[in-house]
């Protein structure tokens, strides 16, 4: 019995009680400072809700909450979720939140939204997130910051003026947003470079794993299996140019040509090159949450359902990015299944290094008894299982946007296998982890 199932089979009697994925869609994910560089991500956001729910074919009025989530967030609209809302087709008295838990923000969106359809205080729940990395917020150094504060205060020009005496050029620089984690003091690139030394994760391992998976992106694209779940954006200021595919997948990818990139995070001894990592990006993407019960009334065929969910954490000290690791066997057992029953496990990619961490982890029986206190390991993943249309290396990660193309991602390849659960699993910054278990259409 689910997690869900377990706490609330009394809502209904006799009836399932999962949460029902009845569409999803995203943006194509583009490089920052290109494409979508004029776009916000609220605008990207109300790009991607008003399409999806446009194509849901649902009346406006049967949307009871949106909940939508950014990692980077704009000091300018800092309610990211509520300004979706106010600038799409939905009503403007529908009710919204904003969610964050770093790159697993629009899981946690999706979580929240089915913690409330299962609570029963909905049921009809668009949730997602977007990123827009070109439009980051870019920061005053400290002392620039107390002099413009000095200077508002101060009540003559010569006392304006003075405020801003002593500061020296570099003070002035703006100051861009660090991937950087506040407790270590290193990137996200210098801890994934940390773990594959601990973890002896070879630069050949990772860029064999990224070849593979820049393959796989590039065959789902070009078979049409994103068709349906990527729309296209009419890019501005002057819509004469239509983005309608990601723009990181390299088709002409080789492995020999990844062996010969630099490394990035630690230039002389590294692993880690921007061929083996997710790249930075603009986009989002969402999906649409139903009672089950409520799908099944309208005649709405889901995609599939969510079944169980865990989050967990890591010290950041120790493996930053090892937390899939510890949300994994929660997750599985709140959902009462193994890591074989798994037709697909959609794992997020931020570097090759931490997914080869995770799967190390995930097969470790030391691993298992040292931090999770089972006796067992979870187990192997069949590499024809994982990621079978390729992850965040070529497909791109705009940050709050990737949870919720991953569900739509897993789910529709869940339908084509006619396969019955997927594990959904993303690595964070502060050491978290986020795990999902979904069930197929047929499950
Ligand atoms: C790794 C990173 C620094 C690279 O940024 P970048 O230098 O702008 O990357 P580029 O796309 O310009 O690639 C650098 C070079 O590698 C080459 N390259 C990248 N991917 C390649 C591929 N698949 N095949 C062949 N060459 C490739 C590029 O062509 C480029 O070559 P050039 O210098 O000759 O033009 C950046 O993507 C990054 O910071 N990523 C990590 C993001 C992060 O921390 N996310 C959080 C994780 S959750």
């Amino acid at each position: 019995m689910s997690h869900y199932r377990k706490h609330h089979h009394h809502r209904e009697e006799g009836a399932r009680h999962r949460v029902a994925v009845v569409a999803g869609l995203r943006t194509p994910f583009v490089r920052s400072g290109g494409d979508f560089q004029d776009l916000s991500a609220v605008d990207l956001g109300a790009i991607v809700v008003n399409e999806l729910v446009a194509r849901s074919g649902l009346p406006l009025a049967e949307f009871d909450a949106l909940v939508f989530g950014q990692v980077v967030p704009s000091p300018l609209s800092s309610l990211i979720a509520r300004e979706v809302v106010l600038r799409s087709e939905l009503p403007r008295t529908l009710p919204a939140h904003t969610t964050s838990r770093a790159c697993a923000t629009s899981i946690q969106a999706a979580t929240d939204a089915a913690d409330q359809i299962l609570l029963g205080h909905a049921d009809v729940v668009i949730a997602g997130g977007a990123e827009s990395l070109s439009d980051a917020p870019i920061f005053a150094s400290r002392k620039l910051a107390q002099a413009l504060v000095a200077a508002s205060r101060a009540r003559s020009i010569p006392d304006k003026l003075k405020a801003f005496a002593g500061l020296s050029l570099r003070d002035v620089a703006p100051v861009p947003p660090a991937l950087k984690e506040p407790t270590t003091g290193l990137t996200m690139g210098e801890s994934a470079q940390k773990m594959a030394w601990e973890n002896g994760i070879s630069r050949e391992a990772q860029d064999r794993y990224s070849a593979e998976s820049q393959r796989r992106a590039a065959d789902a694209w070009a078979s049409g299996k994103f068709a349906e779940e990527v729309m296209a954006v009419d890019v501005p200021p002057r819509f004469q140019k239509i983005a309608s595919a990601d723009n990181n997948v390299r088709t002409d990818t080789t492995y020999d040509a990844l062996a010969k990139l630099k490394p990035v995070f630690d230039r002389r001894y590294g692993t880690i090159t921007a061929g083996n990592s997710s790249p930075l990006n603009d986009g989002a993407a969402a999906v649409i949450l139903m009672a089950e019960g409520k799908a099944r009334a309208m005649g709405v065929k889901p995609l599939g359902y969510l079944r169980a969910y865990a989050y967990a954490a890591t010290d950041p000290g120790d493996q930053l990015l090892q937390g899939p690791a510890y949300a994994a066997p929660l997750a599985l057992a709140r959902a009462g299944l193994a890591l074989p029953d798994m037709d697909v496990v959609e794992m997020h990619e931020a570097f090759a290094a931490q997914v080869l961490s995770n799967l190390q982890a995930f097969g470790s029986r030391r691993f298992a008894q040292e931090k999770l206190g089972r006796a067992e390991p979870l187990g192997e993943v069949d590499p024809a299982r994982l990621n079978p249309n390729g992850g965040s290396i070529p497909l791109g990660h705009p940050f709050g946007a990737t949870g919720a193309r991953m569900i739509t991602q897993a789910l529709r390849e869940l339908g084509r296998r006619k396969g019955r659960h997927a594990l959904l699993t993303v690595c964070a910054a502060g050491g978290l982890g986020a795990a999902v278990v979904l069930d197929g259409p047929e499950a």
